[in-house]
């Protein structure tokens, strides 16, 4: 019963972000400062966990590591292929896979990089303990994550809220942008972590573009839309609060969405 129930959620969550494509414009940049932040550097061997079109993987083989990247998601991949040819980073191993289930040996990876990726797996502790198993002594994780209180974060919670009018489970994902939470999931096991914050812009030419590009490329979002199709008071009062959320976050026609970046050793 409960594999049937996490099954269905990681099929949900394929369909979901099949339609991310389009949003990892604007991830690129950020992927640039997780790399930095990470301390990746040639020679060492990098896992992306939820690497989506692999921007993170790209920016990280540039430098000369060795990269792995996986995702559950099929489309993401294949674009995630063909953006590596366009980059001339051929060497990178795509696969399809699960943060909760790493397909590789422990102590494989110097370091492990996740960049609003391993924050959609539903269960916390495991993706931890397989992240921790896969890194070697004095490995390194770091990852990017949207904390609750900023504009993504309320997406999630809005999201969350028509979980029971809609079809989907969720996770809860904003929790891996909470300090104190990280702080606990990773106890005992890795060092106490090192958090840094930045902040991802998105061109917005108004609150209803903003909203609009959510409503196209976002996953989770998308799916509520689609769940309240027969329901159009629902839906056009679902915008309206997608708008009022987003509207202090448009500033000089650029949506400003707070990520947190966390790095922390193994304790092996
Ligand atoms: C917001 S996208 C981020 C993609 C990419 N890292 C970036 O920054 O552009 C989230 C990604 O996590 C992937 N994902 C969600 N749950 C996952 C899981 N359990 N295991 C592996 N990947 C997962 C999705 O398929 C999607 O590609």
């Amino acid at each position: 019963m409960v594999t049937d129930t996490l099954e269905l959620f990681k099929q949900q969550q394929r369909d979901m972000w099949s339609s991310f494509a389009p949003s990892a414009i604007f991830t690129t940049p950020v992927a640039a400062n997780l790399v930095g932040f990470a301390g990746i550097s040639s020679g060492q061997r990098v896992l992306d966990v939820g690497t989506g079109t692999g921007v993170v993987a790209i920016t990280a083989a540039r430098l000369g590591a060795h990269v792995c990247a996986l995702d559950l998601t099929p489309e993401l991949l294949e674009q995630a292929k063909e953006d590596a040819a366009i980059a001339g980073q051929q060497n990178i191993e795509w696969i399809e896979g699960d943060a909760e289930n790493l397909p590789y040996p422990e102590n494989s990876f110097d370091i492990v990089v996740s960049q609003f990726g391993h924050m959609f797996a539903p269960r916390a502790d495991r993706v931890v303990q397989e992240i921790y198993r896969v890194l070697k002594p004095e490995g390194l994780f770091a990852f990017a994550s949207w904390p609750p209180e900023h504009l993504m974060g309320r997406v999630f919670a809005l999201v969350d809220s028509y979980a029971d009018s809609a079809t989907f489970i969720t996770s809860s994902p904003e929790l891996w942008g909470d300090p104190h939470v990280i702080i606990k999931r990773m106890e005992n096991i890795f060092e106490m972590p090192f958090f840094e914050r930045g902040v991802m812009l998105t061109p917005a030419l108004s609150k209803s573009h903003r909203r609009l590009a959510f409503e196209r490329s976002f996953g989770p979002l998308r799916q509520v839309m689609q769940s309240l199709a027969s329901d159009p008071e629902k839906l056009t009062r679902l915008r309206e609060v997608m708008e009022n959320l987003i509207e202090p976050y448009c500033i000089n026609n650029q949506c400003h969405q707070s990520y947190l970046m966390s790095r922390a050793r193994v304790l092996k």
